[in-house]
C-alpha cells in the first residue's frame, strides 16, 4: 500500500474508542504519548503490576484510568498493546484469549519473535487471528513510563510479523496505530525478523557485555579503564543496558544469535589468521570492505543505522528561472568507473584510478569486489587503488552480489562470473529487479553458462561456477553495450575467439579500456573481437567527467538567456556523443576546447552558450550514441520551436524506468504538448507551467525535470529523487553553484 492510499483509510484516531496497554514501560508509555500527541481523544488505559508507574501514568495524562487487572479494562477497549517482558507474554494471552471481545484486536512489542509464537502456540493451541506480532525498533537508555517520548517512535521502523491467516483487518488496524505515532512499517516473518535481530542488535549487545565484561576483569592488573576513551566508550555504549531484559532475549533467540555468533567467530578466527601471519593484504582487504561497507550502508541509510533509518524518499524542489554561468566539473564517468574497477580488480598488479564516480552504482560495484576478496583502497576524492587478483583470483562472496540500480554492473557482472570456478546470486534494487537479463543470459548459455534467472529472465541472476565456456560468434538484436561488453568480459574466459557483431556502433569504454590494461580487442567494422586465456596487467586510469552528467548543464545553458558555461575534462569519446550532436543540430552552440586524449579516451572542456533551438527530427544514428541522454534532450525539445521527433528508441523502455511514458507524463503534467508512439515521442515545444512530476525513481527524470525550472512558469516540484545519488551525487550543489535553484526536501515534508 502506498502512503496516499493509506491516508484515505480511517485513522486510529476515529477509529479505536479505547486502547489498552499492558505492561506500562518506556515503549508502551512512549505509544500513548505519540497518540495523545496526536490528537487520540478516545479512552487509555495501563495495567501494571507496579502501582507507581499506574499512578505515574495517570499524572503524566498518558492514561484516564488503569490497576493490575485487565479484566477491569477491557469493556471498554478495542485495541490492546502487550508491552510486558517476552517471557510473560504466554499467560497474560491465555488470559485474554478467555476475557476478549469481539472485534478487538492485540498486538505486542517484543523483540524476539519465534519464541513469542512458541509460547502462544503452546499456550493456545494457535495463533489467533486477531493477534499480530509487532516490533518496534526504537528505544533509549532510560526506563519505566517516566521515560515516555511521544517522538519516539517518528522515522523509526515497526516490524510487524503477521502470520498467514491473520485477519487483514486486524493487521491494518495495528499499522495504522504505528503509523500514527510517525513510524515506518515493515512485514518480515518470524524467522527472518529473529534473524535480522539477531545480527543487526542480538549479536552487538552480545559482543559488548562480552568485551566489557573480559576488560573489568583484568581491570585490576592493567588498569585500563581509565585510559579507555573514544573506542572503548563507542563500541561498549550498549553493554550498559538492561541484564534482565538482555538475559530473556538471549533465552529466547538462542538459535538465531547462535547462528549470527558462528559467523562473527569464523570471520573473528580470519582475521587471527591474518593477524598472526601478518598478512597486509588481507587485512586491508578485511578492513576496507568493513569500513566501506558501514560508509555505503550509512549513506543508504541516510547517515542513520538500522534502528532509526529514514525513508529515503527525497523530492526536488525546482525553482522557475535561474541562470546558468560559470566554470564546473562534472562527476567522473559511470560506465568508465565501474569498468575500473572490474578490470583493475582481474588485472595482475594494482591500479590507481583517478575521478572515479562515487555514485551509489559504482560504489556498489566496488562494493561486490571487496566481497570476492579484492583489496580496494578509497575512494579519496575521486582516488581508488586496486589490487588486482588476476583473472582467476577472485574468491567467493559469502552472500548474493547487491548491485543498487545498476543494469551495467549486473550484465558485465553477468560476463564475468560466467568464468569463475563459484556460483554466485547477482541482485538489485526494485527498478533493477524488473529489468530484463535475457539479452544477457541468453548469449551467455550459448557459451556455455550455466544460469538460472528470475521470472521472466529478470533478476536475480545465479550463475553456476566451473562451466567451460567457449568462444561464440553473435549477432547482437539490440544495440546494446552491456550485452557487448558481457560478452566480451566472458570472452577472456572462454577457448577460442569471440565475436559480437552490433546493429549499430555503441559505446566502446571496455573494448578501449581492455586495450589500456593490456588485454588486446580488435574490430573489424561492426564486429568486436577478442581471443580468450590473455591476462590483463594494472597502470593507471584517469576517468574523465561523466557527459550524461554534462548533458543536464549543456541544455540547462543551451534554453536560458544569457547563460554561458564550461563544463570541465568532460569524455567525448565519439561512441558518447549524440547529445552534442543533436543539440548542435537543433541550433545549440557547444564548443569543444582543449581537446586532448587520456588513459585512451578523448576529453575536452565544453564551452556552452544560451541559443535558440528548433526542433528537428533525431537521427536514428544517433540514438545509441545518446542512449542515456533523452529524458534532458526532451527538456532542450520542450524549449524549442516547432516539434522533435524521435523514433527507434525501443531501449528507452527498458532503462531505470520506461523513459518515453516517464517524460511524457512529467511533460503533460507541465502542458507541454506531446504524443507518444511506442518507439518514440514527438514533442512540441513552447511555454509551459510549473507542477509536481514524478521521477519514478529514476535519477535522469529527475534531474531533466530539474532543468525544465529554469524556463517554467512555476516551479516544478519532483518525487522520488533520491536515485539521483546512483550517478550525480552532488547534482543539486552543482546546480546552485551555476545559479539554478534545486531544492532538496524530505517527502512528505
Ligand atoms: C552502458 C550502456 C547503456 C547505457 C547505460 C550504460 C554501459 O546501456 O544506457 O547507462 O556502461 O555499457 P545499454 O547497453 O543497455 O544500451
Amino acid at each position: 500500500m502506498s502512503e496516499q492510499d493509506i491516508s484515505k483509510t480511517p485513522s486510529v484516531l476515529s477509529e479505536e474508542p479505547g486502547i489498552l496497554v499492558i505492561g506500562l514501560g518506556l515503549i508502551g508509555g512512549s505509544l500513548l504519548a505519540a497518540l495523545r500527541d496526536a490528537g487520540y481523544a478516545g479512552r487509555c488505559f495501563g495495567v501494571d503490576l507496579n502501582p507507581n508507574e499506574v499512578s505515574l501514568g495517570q499524572r503524566m495524562g498518558l492514561i484516564d484510568d488503569g490497576g493490575p487487572d485487565l479484566a477491569a479494562f477491557l469493556p471498554y477497549v478495542s485495541l490492546i498493546v502487550l508491552a510486558v517482558p517476552v517471557m510473560a507474554i504466554a499467560p497474560v494471552m491465555a488470559q485474554l484469549s478467555q476475557l476478549r471481545r469481539h472485534g478487538q484486536v492485540v498486538t505486542d512489542v517484543g523483540s524476539t519473535k519465534s519464541a513469542i509464537r512458541d509460547q502462544i502456540r503452546s499456550a493456545l493451541g494457535r495463533v489467533p487471528n486477531w493477534l499480530v506480532l509487532g516490533h518496534p525498533i526504537a528505544g533509549a537508555e532510560k526506563s519505566g513510563v517516566e521515560a515516555a517520548n511521544p517522538t519516539l517512535y517518528q522515522h523509526h521502523r515497526v516490524i510487524v510479523t503477521p502470520e498467514v491467516d491473520t485477519d487483514p483487518e486486524a493487521l491494518r488496524r495495528i499499522e495504522s496505530l504505528w503509523r500514527t505515532c510517525g513510524a515506518h512499517i515493515e512485514r518480515l516473518t518470524v524467522e527472518r525478523h529473529d534473524e535480522v535481530l539477531a545480527r543487526t542488535s542480538h549479536l552487538p549487545h552480545l559482543l559488548a557485555f562480552s568485551l566489557v565484561n573480559t576488560l573489568a576483569r583484568q581491570d585490576d592488573r592493567l588498569d585500563i579503564f581509565r585510559y579507555a576513551a573514544g573506542g572503548f566508550r563507542d563500541f561498549t555504549r550498549i553493554a550498559g543496558s538492561d541484564p534482565v531484559m538482555w538475559r530473556d532475549i538471549y533465552l529466547a533467540n538462542r538459535e538465531a544469535v547462535l547462528e549470527a555468533l558462528a559467523e562473527f567467530e569464523a570471520g573473528v578466527s580470519e582475521l587471527r589468521t591474518a593477524v598472526a601471519g601478518g598478512d597486509s593484504d588481507a587485512m586491508l582487504g578485511i578492513f576496507s570492505r568493513a569500513s566501506h561497507a558501514r560508509h555505503y550502508f550509512d549513506r543508504l541509510l541516510s547517515q542513520k543505522s538500522y534502528q532509526v533509518m529514514e525513508t529515503r524518499n527525497v523530492m526536488y524542489r525546482a525553482s522557475a528561472g535561474g541562470q546558468v554561468r560559470g566554470n564546473i566539473r562534472v562527476p567522473g564517468d559511470k560506465s568508465m568507473s565501474h569498468r575500473s574497477i572490474m578490470l583493475g580488480a582481474l588485472a595482475e598488479g594494482v591500479t590507481t584510478v583517478e575521478g572515479f564516480l562515487e555514485g551509489e552504482d559504482s560504489l556498489a560495484t566496488l562494493q561486490a569486489f571487496r566481497e570476492m576478496g579484492v583489496a580496494i583502497e578509497g575512494p579519496q576524492a575521486g582516488r581508488v587503488v586496486i589490487h588486482g587478483v588476476g583473472l582467476h583470483g577472485l574468491k567467493q562472496p559469502k552472500g548474493a552480489l547487491y548491485l543498487g540500480n545498476s543494469g551495467t554492473s549486473m550484465r558485465l557482472f553477468a560476463g564475468l562470473m560466467a568464468g569463475q570456478s563459484f556460483d554466485v546470486t547477482l541482485t538489485g534494487d526494485d527498478s533493477l529487479n524488473r529489468r530484463p537479463m535475457g539479452r544477457v543470459a541468453d548469449p551467455l548459455r550459448l557459451m556455455g553458462a550455466v544460469i538460472d534467472t528470475g521470472e521472466g529472465g529478470r533478476p536475480p541472476l545465479t550463475i553456476r561456477g566451473g562451466q567451460r565456456l567457449a568462444g561464440i560468434d553473435y549477432d547482437l538484436p539490440m544495440a546494446s553495450a552491456q550485452v557487448k561488453s558481457c560478452l566480451l568480459l566472458a570472452g577472456m574466459y572462454a577457448t577460442g575467439a569471440t565475436s559480437v557483431r552490433e546493429p549499430a556502433p555503441t559505446r566502446d569504454h571496455t573494448e578501449r579500456m581492455l586495450t589500456a590494461f593490456g588485454y588486446p580487442v580488435t574490430r573489424h567494422e561492426d564486429v568486436a573481437h577478442i581471443e580468450g586465456g590473455g591476462s590483463l596487467t594494472g597502470g593507471f586510469i584517469d576517468v574523465p567527467a561523466d557527459i550524461s552528467s554534462a548533458a543536464f548543464f549543456l541544455v540547462a545553458a543551451s534554453i536560458t538567456p544569457g547563460a554561458d558555461l564550461t563544463l570541465e575534462h568532460v569524455g567525448i569519446n565519439p561512441t558518447r556523443i549524440g547529445v552534442i550532436n543533436i543539440l548542435r543540430e537543433m541550433g545549440a552552440s557547444i564548443e569543444l576546447l582543449n581537446e586532448r586524449k587520456v588513459s585512451g579516451e578523448p576529453v575536452a572542456d565544453l564551452r556552452v552558450r544560451h541559443a535558440e533551438l528548433h526542433g528537428i527530427d533525431i537521427p536514428a544514428d544517433q540514438v545509441p550514441l545518446a542512449i542515456d541522454e533523452f529524458p534532458v534532450l526532451f527538456i532542450a525539445a520542450a524549449n524549442a520551436r516547432g516539434t522533435t521527433r524521435l523514433r527507434d528508441a525501443l531501449e528507452l523502455r527498458v532503462k531505470e524506468s520506461d523513459r518515453i511514458k516517464a517524460m511524457a507524463d512529467g511533460l503533460e503534467v507541465l502542458g507541454v504538448v506531446n504524443t507518444v508512439v511506442e518507439d518514440g515521442i514527438d514533442i512540441v515545444g513552447g511555454r509551459y507551467q510549473g507542477g509536481e512530476v514524478e521521477s519514478l525513481g529514476d535519477h535522469r527524470i529527475a534531474m531533466a525535470f530539474a532543468v525544465a525550472a529554469l524556463r517554467a512558469e512555476g516551479d516544478i516540484t519532483i518525487r522520488d529523487c533520491a536515485n539521483v545519488a546512483t550517478s550525480f551525487p552532488n547534482f543539486p550543489a552543482l546546480a546552485g553553484d551555476v545559479g539554478m535553484q534545486v531544492e532538496v526536501v524530505s517527502e512528505g515534508a
